[in-house]
């Protein structure tokens, strides 16, 4: 009798816990592209991104391309970069591009004034990045100088890397060596016109905005709004009203948001490897949140533009912590731990549940900088947890969305709770991809996967995880995080019950 009430507790509790957290999937509905936009990167004249991160110069000892490290180069290829922003950031509005054109030894230095002051020989510029661009397949975005330029400026930009017409700047591109021009599409029209961009107000920067983009002409050109930063919901407003009669010169409102344990800019803003479970919560809370930030921008801006003409761009986002200790504060270094892969995927399932208005993303920022992809270390390079979820993720590029409900249990810390457990799925060729993250760092997570109505014959998954939410690879060492193959059973009558590790990054394909 004991014994049949220990069984029956123990299997009441089995159902209990695989009925906790469930997804279901409504593959029927799969209509919505995720645009490969959504796992875009951004790039800026900012600590040691540019220099040293992905340009070391011809003669450099560190094996390179033309210039580009062969490391970062291979590791971008792999990784398949969809969309790449530059020059900044707060650098683009005190970027003059035609500093950065012509015969290296004529190109003037200047000072980083928002980076740490550093100087810089500009041996880096429009065609360097450009042609960087097309050796890794990648789309360039470049973000135009509002702040400190001139829309002559910004115009002849414009013409110099588009334009196949004769005209002084194709000449002048041509006489710098390129004769055919590159494939641009996409330009931001300032870069935190309301802070580092210019002071501005919305009022007044939505009309430079319609002065700049009224000039900035070209077939097909995709011009992006400077927007709100995190929940500056005035801004949105501000900005939709005064382009509400002008919707042709937008195609894309910006939102910058950053994740900042302490959600404090001016004291400490946390360390990137040494904390514990409250930060680690913290973190997640603060990260999250970007899905409601996202419905409450599109709702302002459905407003204004009731057939969603206009679509957002998250185009800054990632955890920002205090520098790394012995490092230049101005070069924003930090680490990057199985903590940055759970805010990686709990981003990336937000944005692809979001792709029906979410157009672009570009984390902060591909090398050395903020929640990098990759570190550099003289001739050494790491491929951070970041850049494994970034990889696992990329099967979603391109694919279309699959609606997914999900029930769960919370992760609770503290009297606070989240979603245990978050995720996204998609169908391409036939290959139904789903990604889920346990954000629990305590205990393993079930998921019981609803996929009735559609035939599956195989499974396979990978994860990302550490042993602990504070490892990261680290140089001259072995990986402690990278991706490793998942066990997953078939799907039996159209459910599959996965297992996710504590604090882990799963993706399960389903063919
Ligand atoms: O990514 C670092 C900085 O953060 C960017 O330059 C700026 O746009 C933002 O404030």
């Amino acid at each position: 009798m004991k014994d049949k009430l220990i069984i029956g507790v123990f299997l009441l509790a089995s159902v209990q816990l695989l009925a906790q957290n469930t997804m279901t999937l409504k593959v029927d509905q799969a209509k919505t592209k995720i645009k490969k936009e959504i796992y875009g990167q951004f790039s800026e004249h900012l600590g040691t991104c540019i220099y040293e991160g992905i340009y070391v110069g011809k003669d450099s000892k560190i094996p390179n391309v033309d210039g580009f490290r062969t490391d970062v180069v291979n590791a971008f290829k792999e990784l398949k970069v969809p969309v790449l922003r530059w020059p900044g950031g707060c650098f683009a509005d005190t970027y003059h591009w035609k500093d950065g054109i012509g015969p290296k030894e004529n190109r003037p230095s200047i000072v980083n004034v928002h980076w740490g002051n550093v100087t810089e020989d500009n041996s880096f510029g429009t065609h360097e990045f450009l042609n960087f661009c097309e050796l890794i397949d990648t789309e360039p975005y470049l973000s135009i100088n509002v702040g400190s330029g001139t829309v002559q400026e910004a115009t002849e930009w414009v013409e110099y890397v588009t334009s196949s017409n004769e005209n002084p700047m194709s000449e002048l591109r041509k006489k710098n060596g390129r004769e055919d021009p590159w494939d641009v599409k996409f330009f931001g029209i300032g870069n935190e016109t309301w802070g580092c961009g210019g002071e501005m107000r919305p009022e007044y920067y939505a009309d430079i905005y319609r002065h700049y983009a009224g000039y900035i002409r070209g077939n097909g050109l995709q011009k992006i709004a400077v927007g709100p930063s995190s929940n500056d919901y005035n801004w949105t407003e501000k900005m939709m009203i005064g382009l509400q009669d002008k919707k042709h010169l937008v195609q894309t409102l910006s939102l910058h948001h950053y994740t900042l344990p302490t959600n404090s800019w001016t004291g400490s803003k946390g360390s990137s490897t040494e904390f514990g479970e409250e930060m680690y919560f913290k973190t997640l809370k603060n990260t999250i949140v970007v899905d409601e930030l996202i419905q409450k921008h599109l709702a302002i801006m459905d407003k204004y533009d009731p057939e969603k003409r206009i679509s957002l761009a998250v185009d800054e986002w990632g955890t920002w912590y205090d520098a790394l200790p012995g490092t230049n504060p101005g070069f924003l270094q930090q680490q990057n731990t199985v903590r940055d892969a759970i805010v990686a995927a709990i981003n990336l399932n937000i944005f692809n549940n979001n792709a029906d208005r979410v157009s672009m993303c570009n984390i902060a920022q591909v090398v050395n900088v903020l929640q990098a992809m990759i570190l550099t270390k003289g001739e050494q390079m790491v491929k951070t947890p970041t850049y494994y979820v970034f990889k696992l993720y990329n099967v979603h590029q391109e694919a279309n969305l699959i609606p997914t409900e999900v029930k769960c249990g919370n992760y609770e810390f503290n009297g606070e709770k989240l979603p245990a457990v978050t995720a996204s799925a998609s169908i391409k060729d036939g290959v139904t991809s789903i990604t889920l993250c346990n954000l629990n760092p305590n205990k393993a997570e079930l998921v019981e996967c609803n996929i009735a109505g559609a035939e599956y014959k195989t499974a396979k998954g990978q994860i990302v995880n550490g042993k602990n939410i504070t490892d990261y690879n680290a140089f001259g060492q072995a990986e402690k995080v990278n991706i490793a193959p998942f066990e997953v059973a078939k799907p039996k009558n159209g459910k599959l019950t996965l297992e996710l590790p504590a604090h882990s990054v799963v993706l399960v394909q389903l063919q």
